[in-house]
């Protein structure tokens, strides 16, 4: 993805109190966790259950959900390729703030193109705020045959053109920080997992 667009005539200001000092008054630590994965894998309810461990942790913590961001800031945006990149490319930016603040933003969204997942890991790095990329890895059959929100028979039957894995690319992550099984293991035991990475994430980058 290339730079990221500017308002023209727009000078950056200088926040004034640096960030350590923003997080060490109030003990926050901001991360950023991105689970990527196809339509119905489990990424949402992964989100869950690692909100409830990093809640139970004393961690601060928002989930940034692709469903739901598409009902707000992402209403205007449908399935093409450019309104996915440009889902993404937003959805980066608000986990980099979330991050920023000190806030570990969990972020369910299928983003499918390696480049724009890329793109949101340069954000964060850039920012000096940890990334982790989280792939919830579940086949397509085994999504195809669970089928929560009955798109995929929707996809099938020639009503949803354009979906994920059907007739629309999945790109899978070629490095992820994390493999997810979410047909294998349990939410709980998959957000065990994740939490304890964003614990050594944090406690080496915060
Ligand atoms: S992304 O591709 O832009 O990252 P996002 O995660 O925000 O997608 O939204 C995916 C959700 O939108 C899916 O969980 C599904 O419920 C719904 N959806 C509707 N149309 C499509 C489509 N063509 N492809 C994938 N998901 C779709």
């Amino acid at each position: 993805m290339s730079e990221p667009p500017r308002s023209p005539d727009v000078v950056w200001h200088e926040e004034g109190v640096p960030r350590a000092e923003r997080w060490a008054t109030s003990g926050l630590t901001g991360a950023t966790v991105w689970l990527t994965g196809l339509s119905g894998s489990g990424k949402s309810t992964a989100a869950s259950a690692l909100t409830r461990v990093l809640v139970s942790r004393g961690v601060a913590t928002y989930t940034l959900d692709g469903d739901n961001l598409r009902h707000g800031l992402n209403g205007d945006l449908g399935f093409s390729a450019a309104d996915r990149t440009e889902n993404v490319r937003r959805v980066a930016e608000v986990a980099r703030l979330f991050a920023d603040a000190g806030i570990v933003a969990v972020v369910p969204l299928i983003s499918p193109y390696r480049a724009g997942r890329e793109h949101a890991r340069r954000l964060h790095d850039a920012a000096g705020l940890p990334f982790l990329e989280v792939f919830v890895d579940v086949p397509l059959e085994v999504c195809e045959a669970r089928d929560p929100k009955g798109l995929y028979a929707k996809a099938r039957a020639g009503d949803l053109p354009g979906f994920t894995g059907i007739d629309d690319p999945y790109e899978p992550p070629e490095h992820p920080d994390l493999v997810v099984a979410a047909d294998r293991e349990t939410p709980e035991a998959a957000a065990e997992r994740i939490a304890a990475w964003v614990g050594s994430a944090v406690s080496a980058g915060g």
